[in-house]
């Protein structure tokens, strides 16, 4: 039943201590799930004896994709390539046997299959990308695709007519290659072409759309795929290059922002944010005044990277700032030559985001960093060592320490460092690596207790959380990882050129956690 998935990351434990715990927590894992299960009817299957945990009737009941990841149709209906088309077909080196997602689930032509899915779970929302280079294939309004445009349409309409309402992410990763090989985010020039892309989106899905992501993760656009390279366009410039293209993201997001704030908020009434990712992280020893700077810096460098900007000063954090200027300084660079200054004569940042768009993975403990003063990098300017603490099962991708109430501290961070923000979560999950476990009931308890977190957000903490959006609907292509890693309520068979689609345990489950929190509403909001 369970596949040794789960295990632990540290790296000073022998293996045989490290196999023994893993079992250990399986086990462990394993007994807690049977308690907690209970023979209900397959669809309704969730056991709470939970009463209080309930949610706002309007609360939303996601699941989320990106385009890349699912649609394939790379170069079908006129298409422009992204830079993934790119990464994947030049060498594709750094991705899991050469994969790509040249069709991937096939969502492009099998829509109907995947709003199937959608109704079976029961979503009250359902969070896609467009891809940018379907619908303008050099990037720019001037050429626009009008098959790309006529699926986007068809996908928003049908999802309306369904009862689901859509929300869109301009962007998930996949800039139009035409704009890369004009410099791509480290050209000053693609704010302006992000914010007349954003337009055009607005002005043709607004009068349906009203839940609108500039960017999703702008943190990991900017750290893998322009520092550490292992991630599309695959640049390599340390230390560089992620500071500059955060920048460029950041002010092409508040230009969108400010667009849609005077040209069509008033008309069609949306909302507009940018999807942040970040561990929760806490010192490794909380006594140490070390580790709890370093703690501090850990979350400037991923969370306030963006959301300081728009939350809190119009800038970066103060710590984020002095860390890189004291590196800098080392290294012989100019003051603000590696981190920008915004201009005050461009539109401010500060606002920019009409709530809070939050994806939540996994957790840290920390302690100050290993790394050697006289380096170029990111992490070096950060100065902070996460670790996973031996208690969290590591469960499917090595990166993924499985921390549910993790998400409970970074939203009570959130709402008391960004002056109490409407909260979406716009990604969550728990990956699978290994044979396909159908009756993934790791899975299951996963989604039980994070809801269960959510909950105690919203009622102990008073976090105004307005909504859960599971990663993802679909086993997709996920990045470097390409197929091997699955993290969909469904199974897809990526063997079979129907990509046939199969609910596994934990779609059922969460569909029953779904129905039964829709049927009940709040007390004491
Ligand atoms: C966040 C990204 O937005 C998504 O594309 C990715 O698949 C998940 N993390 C899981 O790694």
């Amino acid at each position: 039943m369970l596949h040794g998935q789960c295990r632990g990351q540290i790296d000073h434990v022998a293996p045989l201590t490290l196999t023994l715990a893993c079992l250990t927590i399986q086990y462990l894992f394993f007994f807690y799930m049977k308690a907690n299960r209970t023979n209900s009817p397959e669809w309704n299957c969730i056991h709470t004896n939970d009463s209080a945990t309930m949610f706002p009737t309007n609360f939303a009941w996601g699941a989320a994709t990106s385009a890349y990841q699912i649609e394939g149709g790379w170069d079908v209906d006129d298409k422009g390539p992204s830079i993934w088309d790119t990464f994947c077909h030049e060498g594709g080196r750094l991705v899991f046997e050469g994969q790509s997602g040249d069709v991937t689930c096939n969502s492009y032509e099998l829509w109907e299959e995947d709003l199937r899915c959608i109704r079976q779970l029961g979503l009250t929302h359902y969070r896609l990308s467009l891809s940018w280079s379907r619908l303008l294939p050099e990037g720019i309004t001037q050429h626009v695709n009008q098959k790309g445009l006529r699926y986007y349409n068809k996908v928003i309409n049908d999802l309306l007519a369904s009862d689901v309402l859509p929300m869109v992410t301009l962007y998930h990763f996949d800039l139009p290659q035409a704009l890369q090989d004009q410099g791509g985010w480290k050209s000053p020039e693609i704010a302006a072409i992000f914010d007349s892309y954003a337009r055009f989106c607005f002005e043709t899905f607004g009068d349906r759309v009203k839940l609108w992501i500039t960017l999703n993760e702008p943190y990991v656009c900017a750290k893998l795929g322009h520092e550490d390279g292992i991630f599309a366009p695959g640049v390599k410039e340390p230390g560089m290059a992620a500071y500059l293209v955060g920048h460029n993201m950041l002010r092409g997001h508040a230009r969108a922002w400010h667009s849609y704030n005077v040209l069509y908020r008033a008309k069609q009434g949306g909302s507009v944010s940018l999807a942040i990712n970040s561990d929760w992280a806490e010192p490794l020893d909380p006594a140490s005044p070390d580790d709890t700077a370093a703690t501090e810096r850990y979350l400037a460098f991923t969370l306030g990277w963006f959301a300081w900007p728009l939350f809190v000063t119009g800038d970066y954090p103060e710590v984020m700032r002095s860390s890189i200027e004291v590196r800098s300084k080392e290294l012989g660079y100019q003051e603000g030559s590696r981190l920008p200054r915004f201009s005050k004569d461009e539109p401010s940042l500060l606002g920019t985001a009409d709530f809070f768009a939050l994806n939540y993975y996994t957790s840290r403990r920390v302690k100050q960093g290993e790394c050697c003063p006289g380096v170029l990098g990111l992490k070096s300017d950060q100065d902070a060592e996460g670790v996973v603490d031996p208690s969290w099962p590591v469960c499917g991708v090595s990166w993924l320490a499985v921390v549910p109430d993790g998400l409970r501290k970074l939203l009570k961070y959130v709402k008391d460092t960004f002056n109490n923000p409407a909260v979406y979560i716009t990604e969550n999950g728990f990956s699978q690596v290994g044979p396909v476990d159908m009756e993934d009931v790791q899975r299951c308890g996963f989604y039980h207790d994070i809801i269960q977190e959510v909950a105690r957000a919203l009622r102990e903490d008073g976090v105004d959380v307005r909504g859960y959006f599971a990663w993802s609907l679909l086993d997709n292509f996920e990045w470097a990882d390409g197929f091997s890693v699955r993290f969909g309520l469904f199974h897809v068979d990526f063997s079979r050129p129907e990509r046939p689609r199969t609910a596994y345990r934990s779609g059922r489950e969460y569909a029953g956690i779904i129905s039964k929190y829709r049927s009940q509403t709040m007390v004491n909001t």
